[in-house]
């Protein structure tokens, strides 16, 4: 898909190049034709030296440090929460707007937390600082929220079967050896990801609370309320690793005022930007993961009244998480910035003390 800006070409950086979101920021740079003058390509000393080809040139990566945002308009940060806090300030500092992909200032009030299709106007007055909401956050945001405009959401029910791809791209290679490895009659071993993942699954390791949810949970909580503008939604999640390479599933309930016409929920996820509806009742296809990889659109399907309560209604939706679920939205974010000149700051100085 191309996408003209009509823009002044800038000079980008992505921080964390060699990662799995950094390799799909890269290539849906060259895929949208995005407007770059010089590109920079920075993560840790293990990989300085390395070439990465772009627009047919071998570019090379380099080290960050604090000369590496010279001259940079824009920089796209994927490279985890502890380098994006080292980093983002110095970067703001040297000039550049950063959208940030790691979870380490989408809460802070001085930082917008967005999805274009949902909050676009929330990027006009940052300080320096955009953030990119955690992934399954994004899936889920852009499927329901079609549905919420018409009539508001009260509660959120979400199951998530989330894919290896979240934890990197060494997480992706494990699993892989793990299969291998059972598939040889081998033990699994388990060195990026707390247990084997292969022919497995397994609660979702981040950090638990007092209340028992994990950290992931409660940033679909807290997230989905910062996007929607909606600080007392209802909403609980349970999340899961699955041994799937790539992209991520989610099982929505969904509660409201009054009963949806099953017929007009469709249609207004099916008109929605971002959202494919993919529904073969006949042949029982629905969206799967195989089928979401190497997308842009979230798929969703299945949706149906929840039988227990004529208020709510399910539905179920597969997503790229290293596509919309992080690079797809971080560069949708930039092409926003650029096309409403909303890239230098307009906000209150940046205070990144939480
Ligand atoms: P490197 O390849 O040099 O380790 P993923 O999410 O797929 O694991 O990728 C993480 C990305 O973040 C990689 O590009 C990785 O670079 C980069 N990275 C990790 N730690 C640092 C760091 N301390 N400084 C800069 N980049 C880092």
């Amino acid at each position: 898909m191309s996408h003209s800006l009509g823009s002044t070409p800038i000079n980008v950086a992505i921080l964390g190049a060699t990662g799995a979101v950094g390799t799909e920021l890269l290539q849906l740079l060259e895929e949208r034709k995005f407007p770059i003058k010089k590109l920079k390509l920075l993560a840790s000393p293990r990989s300085a030296g390395q070439s990465i080809k772009f627009r047919g040139q071998d570019l090379t990566v380099t080290a960050v440090d604090a000369a590496a945002f010279e001259g940079i308009d824009l920089v796209l940060a994927s490279a985890g929460g502890s380098t994006s806090k080292q980093w983002a300030a110095i970067a703001v500092k040297a000039g550049a707007a950063v959208i940030d992909n790691s979870s380490a200032f989408r809460m802070n009030p001085n930082v917008p937390l967005v999805v274009p299709e949902i909050n676009p106007e929330a990027a006009e007055h940052h300080a320096g600082i955009i953030a990119n909401p955690n992934c399954t956050t994004i899936l889920m945001g852009v499927a329901i929220y079609p549905l919420h405009q018409v009539q508001p959401i009260r509660r959120i029910v979400v199951s998530t079967y989330q894919s290896a791809s979240g934890a990197g791209a060494r997480a992706m290679a494990e699993v892989q050896q793990q299969s291998l490895a059972i598939l040889q009659g081998q033990e699994p071993e388990a060195e990026i990801l707390p247990y084997p993942l292969a022919f497995n699954l397994f609660p979702h390791n981040s950090p638990l609370n007092e209340q028992g949810y994990c950290q992931e949970e409660m940033k679909m909580v807290n997230e989905t309320r910062k996007i929607f503008g909606v600080s007392d939604l209802a909403v609980t999640a349970t999340c899961v690793r699955v041994p799937v390479l790539r992209a991520h599933s989610e099982a929505i309930n969904l509660e409201f005022e009054q009963p949806w016409v099953i017929a007009q929920a469709r249609e207004h996820i099916a008109q929605a930007p971002g959202v494919r509806l993919v529904e073969d009742w006949q042949r029982n296809y629905f969206p799967m993961p195989m089928d979401a990889s190497g997308q842009d659109d979230v798929l969703v399907g299945r949706i149906r009244q929840d039988l227990s309560r004529p208020n709510c209604l399910e539905l179920w939706l597969c997503g790229d998480q290293i596509r919309k679920g992080a690079a797809l939205n971080a560069i949708q974010i930039a092409e926003l910035l650029l096309e409403r000149q909303w890239l230098k700051p307009s906000g209150q100085p940046l205070t990144l003390a939480s």
